[in-house]
């Protein structure tokens, strides 16, 4: 199993590229399903998830291309034969946007078998807000042996109103309604990023689709789409945890290859934390932070409120800030596991329910701690960055679902810290997602 080495102290400075962003590359490739044309994918991070992504898809007989090279990483997906619309559980259950194959096959194939995922490591994560919005455009759905099974013969526009905001059950639905017949009303939409990503790729597809990036989408059925190319956004979240990487270690970083419109509630927050930030281009940031930080306190919320997936990277810069800063997680029950690793590295965090009391100003020390899910890992390697000696990072797989090369990066601008062992070596079954 995989494990960074990191020794703390050295300020991070240079330039960082960001990849493309994994949670739009990820319902744009079950997009593809939506299609016998090829479907194109520019932009796409070297990361776990998506090589799960083409395992699910190739399993359902789709012919997948993926290649990553120094000018480009880009995927080539066919699904002009879909031999077995089914996601199985061994998939699934390392990754829960598996689940984001549900709409689309009910509308290309007319039904979908689909592993229930359960719970995970940051709280239950149910699907149902799909299912009732399959539902209620006419697929009769079952439930056996772990599986959900879903028929349509030709889905139905409907009016759905969600009853909590969801990304990706918003964009199961939407995928499910680019093919239904008539017209599909969609409030209480998530409005992140991705599922605008998602949307325009539809869109280029020959999908009919309004008011992406709101909260209320309308959607004209068509009867087919046809292929397209489409190059991904870059990763928000991955941008925003360099950015956290460059205030937490007092450097001066350019995080370039960035979209600094999706990073507005980031950046608001680490400028009220004392960082330095100036937004140089349409496509880079940059951080310093030579003064103290200073406690600011979050609360998590849909985009564009400060994401959930920022959480953990906060609060180790939070450790670091003179007061103390209140951590409020409003979208996830159990979105705290990093907390008890980075007391192990010296942190004072008290955690009430869906709260977290930092006790900034304190002196980390190096120590061997574990990796529990994806962004717990970067507010680990994070805390790692500035703790005082050489930590070890156990489980890094976790990181390397949703981090491309993060060692390698994170080199590049003056961070002392090796991987043991082989990127993508090991074959351990990560139980979580996001
Ligand atoms: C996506 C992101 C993840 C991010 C999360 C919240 C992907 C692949 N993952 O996850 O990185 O942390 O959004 O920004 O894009 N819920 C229900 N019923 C449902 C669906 C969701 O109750 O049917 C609840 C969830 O338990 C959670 C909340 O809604 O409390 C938000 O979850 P959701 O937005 O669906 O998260 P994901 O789409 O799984």
């Amino acid at each position: 199993m995989d494990k960074f080495v990191i020794r703390g102290g050295n300020p991070l400075i240079g330039t960082i590229r960001v990849s493309g962003a994994k949670n739009s590359a990820l319902p744009c490739m079950a997009a593809a399903i939506l299609t016998e044309d090829e479907v194109t994918l520019e932009n796409i991070p070297q990361v776990r998830d998506i090589e799960t992504e083409r395992r699910l898809l190739a399993s359902m007989g789709a012919e997948v291309e993926l290649g990553y090279g120094r000018a480009q990483h880009r995927t080539t997906i066919s699904c002009r034969t879909l031999s077995d619309p089914e996601a199985k559980y061994e998939i699934v259950k390392t990754m829960r946007a598996s689940s984001l194959v549900l709409g689309p096959l009910v509308a290309r194939a007319g039904m979908a078998r689909v592993a229930m995922p359960g719970g995970c490591a940051i709280g239950g994560r149910p699907i149902d807000l799909h299912i009732k919005g399959l539902e209620k455009m006419g697929a009769t759905i079952t439930q056996e042996h772990g599986y959900l099974e879903a028929r349509a013969s030709r889905l139905k526009g409907a009016h759905l109103v969600f009853d909590k905001i969801t990304v990706t059950g918003t964009e199961d639905l939407l995928m499910a309604a680019v093919l239904a017949e008539g017209e599909t009303l969609m409030e209480n939409c998530a409005r992140e990023p991705e599922v605008t990503d998602l949307a325009a790729l539809l869109v280029a597809m020959g999908a009919r689709i309004d008011g992406a990036g709101t909260s209320t989408m309308r959607i004209q059925g068509v009867t087919s789409l046809h292929g397209a190319r489409y190059r991904i956004n870059p990763d928000r979240i991955e941008a925003g945890t360099f950015l956290v990487a460059g205030a937490i270690t007092r450097g001066d970083l350019i995080v370039a290859n960035c979209n600094p419109s999706h990073l507005s509630a980031i950046i608001a927050k680490l400028e009220e934390a004392g960082a330095r930030i100036d937004i140089l281009s349409s496509d880079s940031v940059r951080v310093r932070a030579d003064g103290a930080l200073k406690a600011a306190d979050i609360s998590t919320e849909e985009y564009p409120g400060f994401p959930t997936d920022m959480q953990a990277q906060y609060m180790a810069l939070a450790t670091q800030a003179e007061g103390v800063s209140m951590v409020k997680e409003n979208i996830f029950e159990n979105r705290f596991m990093h907390v008890q690793e980075l007391v192990r590295m010296g942190a004072n965090i008290k955690v009430d329910g869906r709260s977290a009391t930092v006790r900034g100003s304190a002196r980390l020390s190096a120590a061997a701690v574990m990796c529990s899910d994806l962004r717990a890992s970067a507010s680990l390697v994070l805390a790692a960055l500035v703790a005082d000696g050489e930590s070890i990072l156990d489980r890094v797989y976790h990181m390397d679902r949703g981090y491309e090369r993060i060692e390698e990066k994170l080199r590049g601008v003056g961070a002392q810290i090796r991987r043991m062992g082989n990127v993508f070596a090991s074959r351990q079954d990560p139980v979580e997602a996001d």
